[in-house]
């Protein structure tokens, strides 16, 4: 006996076959029971096997795996975590912002053909290229297969909502991943039971002049629209506080708020970076987070001399930047949370900005174990309640700032106060000087008193001494009896290396060095070496300015200081006439002191009676007439 269906026509049966198909697959309403529905789909075979129609719901038609160019480049979403980067933002266009909240789920493209028809859907792959995915955005509930504009092109978000993920939510981690597995599915229908839906935020050759209007002709045409509004800028801190509130009542999962420049003049006239479009920016509700390692723990010892474990993880991609320290802010909390050394954390850069561990995945490493002596000063250390403490602060970090602050004077980084200093150190990102060569604008910004500005011209200016003059190098290490003077002297034999192997004899052969800090210098140098390591990681030396030939020359080891005025040169050039041939210029009068020059022009004063007052106590100061120095030179 024939059944119904066999009497129909072909064209009817495979109308029927789309039509039952998107009412069980898509739809989930089928009018139909199941196997009324196989012997349609039996019949349509029976008499046209070939029908694109049977495809639709069959795995042989999938296209997945084969790759589409985007019409125009699917670019990203430019991404900021606080008010005044948002303000920054909206500064660069005129009129009002369009707000939406930000779903997490799957950017994909949608072409329309000539007679409205939804001809290819794309992922959004890597911008350039997407996968085909069109028979499987038939299974899409939310996406219209015609629509009333002709060769358009809308490209949305799809996701699955939260009522759905429930029943998937022990084996998956999250709505997105799964949305991204779903709508890849090489049976298009399997794609169809993971009930997906699909939000539309952007319109296509549609000559909309504004994305209010867009938002418009979208809803007309059938498309879901995400709650969004039209706001003045002096509201959008307020409306993303408003979403933020929004957040768990959504059937969606919202990481953020997405605002766009409403005006499409406006958007063309801002353009584009390579990565995203400058007219729209995500406001994300928390820094990213990330699995990592924590690999060790270095201790940060406070001016107060409370010693904080500081955690070194493999660097982590979180919120726009690769982090690679964490504060786990006391000995006693990062105990309770597990912390081994090596250990899984979970990573979020709080409020977007300051690194934390959340929590501990796998902590199978050794036990974190508290110092026993102070990491910076070796004084005993205690523990009180869940902190530890140096039991001589006095001694240890003021001395170590002290040290940083001597390194950016040296070597000329302007722009350090002592209060950044101090945040740097106690929050275990400066060390010691070498870290300054590492620091990031991300790790400076939030920091006290560190603006955009500054940060940004402190790391220019890090970068900027990266070439040091041998002296100012050595200077800049912060050995006591190792000043500007000696630094010089020391420079004139132009390399570390030669430096670095002087013993205490060879140095007080030098003139204006005595036996006594000869020794100190050498210890000093021999106690710097794990820190003149670190800092040659980074810098490179170059010769010291007029001083090559210090310890050759006619006045090699010889001393000079000017007073009153000379008449045939400037005091710089007689400076500098000294230094080129051995000698050092002195900066003041001292003992030490072998010559001093007085000018020809009259005025010297208190420096002449102070070597007469030396050569009547016995110090070998010879004082030159500006003529008897220039035959010197000669
Ligand atoms: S507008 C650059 N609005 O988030 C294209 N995108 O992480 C302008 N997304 O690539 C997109 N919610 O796929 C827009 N309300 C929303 C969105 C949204 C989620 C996606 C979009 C974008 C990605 C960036």
């Amino acid at each position: 006996m024939k059944t119904a269906w066999e009497k129909r026509s072909i064209g009817e049966l495979e109308e029927a076959v789309h039509r039952h198909n998107i009412l069980y697959f898509v739809k989930h309403k089928p009018e139909i029971p199941d196997k009324e529905f196989d012997r349609l789909v039996e019949t349509l075979k029976k008499k046209k096997p070939d029908s694109p129609v049977l495809a639709e719901i069959g795995s042989d038609i999938s296209q997945i795996g084969k790759t589409v160019k985007h019409s125009t480049q699917m670019l990203s979403l430019d991404k900021c975590y606080n008010e005044e980067d948002l303000k920054r933002w909206a500064d660069k266009f005129e009129g009002d912002v369009l707000v939406t909240p930000k779903i997490d789920g799957c950017a994909v493209a949608l072409r329309y053909g000539a007679k409205g028809e939804l001809t290819l859907a794309a992922t959004r792959g890597s911008g350039v290229e997407g996968e085909i995915i069109t028979p499987n955005a038939k299974y899409v509930k939310e996406i219209p297969q015609k629509i009333g504009l002709k060769n358009g092109e809308v490209r949305g978000e799809i996701y699955m909502p939260l009522s759905v993920f429930k029943k998937f939510e022990e084996t998956f981690a999250n709505p997105r991943n799964l949305a991204a597995g779903a709508i890849k599915q090489k049976d298009p229908k399997k794609t169809g039971e993971y009930r997906l839906s699909f939000f539309a935020y952007d319109l296509l050759n549609a000559n909309c002049k504004t994305e209010e209007e867009k938002r418009r002709f979208l809803k007309k045409e059938g498309f879901s629209l995400v709650d969004g509004k039209r706001i003045k800028k002096s509201e959008m801190q307020r409306v993303f506080e408003e979403y933020y509130e929004k957040q768990n009542t959504r059937d969606y999962e919202t990481d953020g708020v997405v605002y766009k420049a409403n005006s499409v003049i406006e958007q063309n006239d801002l353009g584009a970076t390579a990565h995203h479009p400058r007219y729209a920016i995500a406001y994300k509700f928390q820094g990213d987070s990330g699995q990592t390692i924590l690999r060790d723990i270095i201790w940060s010892v406070s001016r107060t001399g409370t010693i904080t474990p500081v955690g070194m993880v493999d660097p982590v991609e979180l919120s726009g930047a690769s982090v690679k320290r964490v504060s786990l802010h006391n000995y006693g909390l990062a105990k309770k949370m597990g912390i081994t050394i090596p250990a899984k954390v979970l990573m979020v850069r709080r409020g977007g900005v300051i690194p934390n561990i959340e929590k501990v995945i796998e902590g199978k490493g050794k036990p974190l174990q508290a110092p026993k002596k102070c990491p910076s000063c070796g004084a005993p250390v205690e523990l009180v309640d869940d902190f530890l403490y140096c039991t001589n602060p006095k001694k240890c970090a003021v001395s170590k700032i002290g040290e940083l602050d001597h390194f950016v004077k040296v070597i000329g980084i302007d722009g350090f106060g002592r209060k950044h200093l101090e945040q740097l150190y106690e929050s275990g990102l400066v060390k010691d000087s070498a870290d300054f060569y590492t620091l990031k604008v991300e790790e400076l910004l939030p920091l006290e008193r560190m603006g955009e500005t500054l940060t940004q011209k402190l790391v220019a200016n890090i970068e900027s001494r990266k070439k040091l003059p041998l002296d100012t190098f050595l200077q800049a290490l912060g050995i006591p009896e190792l000043g500007k003077h000696v630094a010089k002297i020391l420079g004139g034999f132009g390399n570390l290396d030669k430096i670095r192997k002087l013993n205490q004899e060879e140095l007080a052969k030098i003139h204006t060095i005595g036996e006594k800090t000869a020794g100190m210098i050498v210890e000093g140098l021999k106690e710097k070496r794990p820190l003149m390591d670190a800092l040659l990681k980074h810098v490179k030396m170059e010769p010291p300015k007029g001083v090559g030939r210090l310890l050759k020359g006619p006045l090699a080891g010889k001393s000079f200081l000017f007073t009153g005025s000379l008449v045939a040169m400037e005091r710089p050039k007689a400076q500098e006439l000294v230094e080129s041939k051995g000698g050092t210029a002195a900066s003041g009068i001292s003992k030490n002191l072998d010559y001093l020059v007085v000018g020809g022009g009259g005025g010297a004063g208190s420096k002449l009676n102070k070597a007469k007052q030396l050569q009547q106590d016995g110090a070998k100061v010879r004082i030159l007439s500006e003529n008897e120095f220039i035959k010197m030179l000669e």
